[in-house]
């Protein structure tokens, strides 16, 4: 399937670097038995990844901005586009040898996202996506799942690590979608939750305290796949969008208007002053 040129380099780019964390994901099996564990190869294979990424990007635009986790952000030239880039969504999984993360980039145009990568190399799924023209797994069309239902629906979400403050909150908005869903799904790399949405995969998914290069990405993905992302007040996701929810109409109304009665009996039950 033709793809335009600019999509065409950030295939590129995500192939290249999704070869080198498969390469790296292989040596990780082995650091696994040592004392000191793999953790500090990751974080060297992670910074590779995004080394490859900005060369790949930076030699067909050399004047676009970047933001990339590992590397932070660089102005560019062109103050109309940026790249934004996680080489590594789902270091977690990684370092535990889970075949399950992504290389993730979008492009930016006047802060509308309009191009999409996310790439598995450990299962060469290649997500894609272009504003106006549709969301793509491997070259075949994407759609959000038509499920209705709540009860039938499996539903991803994140979870937040003991330190991060949030924990009351995050309890009661499980514990709600518990009750309401078929099954809730904890996969660990926000972007791929995001492409598996668009694929029909997962029927719904939030998740609290992303960053740009967690979602950029996926909301296109989802969008083109004819879903609904949104921040958890319910109003249209952009790359800035740290809390996240998404599904098709129905589900994604229905997960907003669980979380948010779950938020208020939370903040209901908690001791007065
Ligand atoms: C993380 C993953 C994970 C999400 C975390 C992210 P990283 O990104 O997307 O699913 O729950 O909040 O930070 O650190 O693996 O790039
Ligand atoms: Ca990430
Ligand atoms: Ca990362």
């Amino acid at each position: 399937m033709p793809h335009s040129a600019v999509l065409n380099v950030m295939i590129k780019a995500a192939h290249r670097a999704g070869r080198s964390l498969k390469r790296d994901l292989g040596e990780i099996e082995n650091l696994q038995v040592s004392l000191k564990g793999p953790r500090n190869f990751v974080t060297a294979a992670d910074r590779r990844a995004e080394e490859i990424v900005r060369e790949e990007l930076g030699k067909a635009r050399p004047d676009y901005g970047f933001l990339g986790e590992e590397g932070g952000a660089r102005e560019g030239a062109d103050k109309n586009h940026r790249w934004i880039v996680d080489p590594l969504d789902g270091t977690t999984n990684f370092l535990h040898g889970i075949p399950h993360f992504a290389v993730s980039i979008a492009l930016e145009r006047n802060g509308a996202i309009v191009a999409a990568v996310t790439y598995n190399p450990a299962n060469d799924d290649l997500f894609l996506a272009e504003r106006g023209k549709g969301a793509f797994l491997n070259d075949r069309r994407l759609r959000v799942a038509g499920r209705k239902n709540l009860a039938e629906a499996v539903v991803a979400c994140g979870l937040p690590h003991y330190g991060r403050g949030d924990l009351d909150l995050a309890r009661a908005e499980i514990f709600a979608a518990q009750q309401a869903f078929a099954g809730l799904r904890r996969f660990g790399a926000a972007t791929l939750d995001l492409a598996w949405i668009a694929a029909g995969r997962f029927d719904a998914y939030w998740e609290r305290d992303l960053s740009p290069w967690d979602v950029a990405a996926g909301i296109l993905l989802v969008r083109e796949a004819g879903g609904f992302v949104s921040d958890l007040d319910g109003s249209e996701a952009t790359a800035a969008t740290s809390d996240i929810g998404a599904g098709n109409d129905t589900m994604h109304r229905e997960l907003i208007r669980l979380l948010k009665e779950a938020g208020r009996q939370q903040a209901d039950a908690l001791p007065a002053g």
